[in-house]
């Protein structure tokens, strides 16, 4: 008798209860919806995710990759227990978070990406997350990387993480820190915003469709600035490389 290989492949999801979804007002006055999505939409977002893989300014490029391939897997049925969320403001998408459930106690929380900034859409984002993992999912702790900056910031900084470092996290083996419910608590009345329930109108039009991103962050259209945000503050490595193509010395 032949046998289906995708049923060896395909990892079967525990049944977890879904995220309620969310409205905030951002310091635009913009209305921006956090709401869970299935697999169906996520051919509908990986376009928008696509282009972030150049843009190498604040770690966008490697954090798109890895939510690519994360979503990707989640499409296909290759991650277990994986949830995407999404905001949106006006049907445009704003930001992007995903996470797994690792155990029914545990959970891992994948990447978060802002594809609008300076409101701190990432930042809520994020926070919904956390509350999906403590009060829906009721798990007592989630792990949690950062691949950037302003995530170290924004997470490790804001939330007064704890360590976990002999925890390798799923993300690349790096040591974890973690959020615990008691830290989450602290942080429920400043940093977990929004309100419930979004209003049917509102939601119906987020769940049309999700829009392209009104103002992404995009590549530099001089790679010269890209090597100055990299490390290289006069931009010589790239200079030294442009003088050699034409023929030039190493200086
Ligand atoms: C980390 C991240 C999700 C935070 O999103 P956010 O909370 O919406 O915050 P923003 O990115 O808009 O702003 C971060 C900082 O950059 C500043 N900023 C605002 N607009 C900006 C812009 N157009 N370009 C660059 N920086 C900007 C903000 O003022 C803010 O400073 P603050 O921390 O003092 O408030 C987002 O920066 C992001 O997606 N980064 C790339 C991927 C990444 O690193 N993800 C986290 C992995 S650990």
């Amino acid at each position: 008798m032949a046998i289906d290989p995708e049923k060896l492949l395909r990892p079967v999801d525990h049944p977890i209860p879904l995220y309620p979804p969310k409205m905030f007002t951002l310091a635009s006055g913009e209305e921006m919806i956090i709401r869970q999505i299935g697999r169906d939409e996520i051919p509908d977002i990986l376009p928008y995710i696509a282009p972030l893989m150049q843009v190498e300014r604040d770690y966008y490029d490697i954090v798109s990759a890895r939510v690519y391939a994360e979503l990707l897997g989640y499409y296909k049925h290759r991650v277990q227990d994986e949830y995407v969320l999404v905001a949106q403001i006006d049907g445009h998408l704003a930001a992007i978070v995903n996470g797994r459930q690792l155990n029914p106690d545990v959970g891992v929380s994948f990447h978060t990406l802002a594809l609008r900034r300076g409101l701190r859409v990432g930042s809520h984002a994020f926070a919904a997350k956390m509350e999906y993992h403590m009060d829906i999912m009721k798990q007592k702790e989630v792990l949690i990387v950062a691949e950037s900056p302003i995530g170290f910031r924004r997470w490790m900084i804001e939330y007064q993480l704890e360590k976990r470092f002999e925890v390798a996290h799923e993300l690349g083996g790096v040591p974890s820190y973690a959020l615990t419910k008691k830290l989450f608590e602290r942080a429920r009345e400043t940093l977990v915003v929004g309100r419930r329930p979004v209003p049917a109108k509102l939601l119906e039009k987020a769940c049309q469709g999700i829009l392209p991103p009104t103002d992404p962050p995009k590549p530099p259209f001089d790679v010269l600035a890209a090597t100055r945000s990299m490390y290289d503050s006069t931009g010589t490595a790239l200079m030294v490389a442009r003088n050699l193509d034409k023929g030039g010395k190493k200086a």
